[in-house]
């Protein structure tokens, strides 16, 4: 899978040491990315060594054993454990993906965790994704319909055009792939980005909507869908297997066609 380095960080300030107790074995370096606006400090990476042997086998395991028993003011999100809920999303040795269904033993040399790139960080190892969330809302991710509904039962598909619906209908809106999308990082108070545009696409292939026009008129922007570049970053990113850039190829090949 492709890694995104991280650039080194000038202005990082020196971080802190905790060393793993005294008769700790299998011992494993974390290095992570520590920021507290409320300090005004210079953000910093705290290294800390985990003991394998008294911790579960993953990254989100590692950064709980450190919270509960080193550092309670290390911040994090998470819920699920199960790579459903896409709450602990970060950049993992150096890629985008979630900490929880990322084996420690999956990664050579110090664990280094740092927040998803080029989004505002709240605090520590948590960006703030509220534009994030607002433009998954602006493409209407809700079924939209024109006629009424049957009388006597729901809104039918066949098997074929419910498999259309089934993989971009996986995505746990976890912004692995647009925080990893180049064009994102500098555009995107204009562009959509990946997440929100394979949502976008899953509701344009959804044989119940009939709200295709408007949601393609919506979409037929300079900025909104053709910043993407097919760099493919995002598909190679995603922790489900989602291929968010071809859903963006759909649309736009739906465009030209529409066009013609
Ligand atoms: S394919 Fe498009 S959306 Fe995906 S990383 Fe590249 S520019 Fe971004
Ligand atoms: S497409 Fe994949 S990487 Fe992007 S938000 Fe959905 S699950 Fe996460
Ligand atoms: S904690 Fe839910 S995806 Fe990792």
């Amino acid at each position: 899978m492709a890694q995104f380095r991280l650039p080194p960080n000038s202005r990082l300030q020196k971080g802190r040491f905790f060393e793993a107790p005294a008769g700790a074995k299998q011992i494993r370096r974390f290095e992570v990315y520590r920021y507290d606006p409320d300090t005004g400090e210079n953000p910093r990476v705290d290294h800390y060594d985990v003991a394998l042997d008294q911790c579960g086998p993953m990254v989100l395991d590692g950064l709980i054993k450190i919270k509960n028993e080193v550092d309670p003011t290390l911040t994090f999100r998470r819920s699920c454990r199960e790579g459903i809920c896409g709450s602990c999303a970060m950049n993992i040795d150096g890629l985008n993906t979630l900490a929880c269904t990322l084996a420690i033993d999956d990664i050579k040399g110090p664990v280094k965790v740092y927040p998803l790139p080029h989004m505002e960080v709240i605090k520590d190892l948590v960006p703030d994704l509220t534009h994030f969330y607002a433009q998954y809302a602006s493409i209407k991710p809700w079924l939209q319909t024109r006629t009424p509904a049957p009388p006597d039962r729901e809104r039918l598909q066949s098997r074929a055009e419910q498999e259309l619906i089934n993989s971009p209908s996986a995505c746990i809106l976890c912004a692995c792939c647009s925080t990893s999308c180049p064009s994102y990082w500098w555009n995107s108070d204009r562009y959509l980005g990946p997440a929100a545009l394979l949502a976008a696409y899953r509701w344009l292939v959804d044989s119940r909507d009939e709200a295709s026009g408007e949601r393609l008129d919506a979409l037929e922007d300079s900025f909104r869908l053709y910043r993407c570049h097919t760099i493919m970053n995002c598909t190679n990113s995603c922790p489900k297997d989602l291929n968010p850039a071809r859903a963006i190829a759909e649309i736009k090949k739906t465009l030209a066609v529409r066009r013609m």
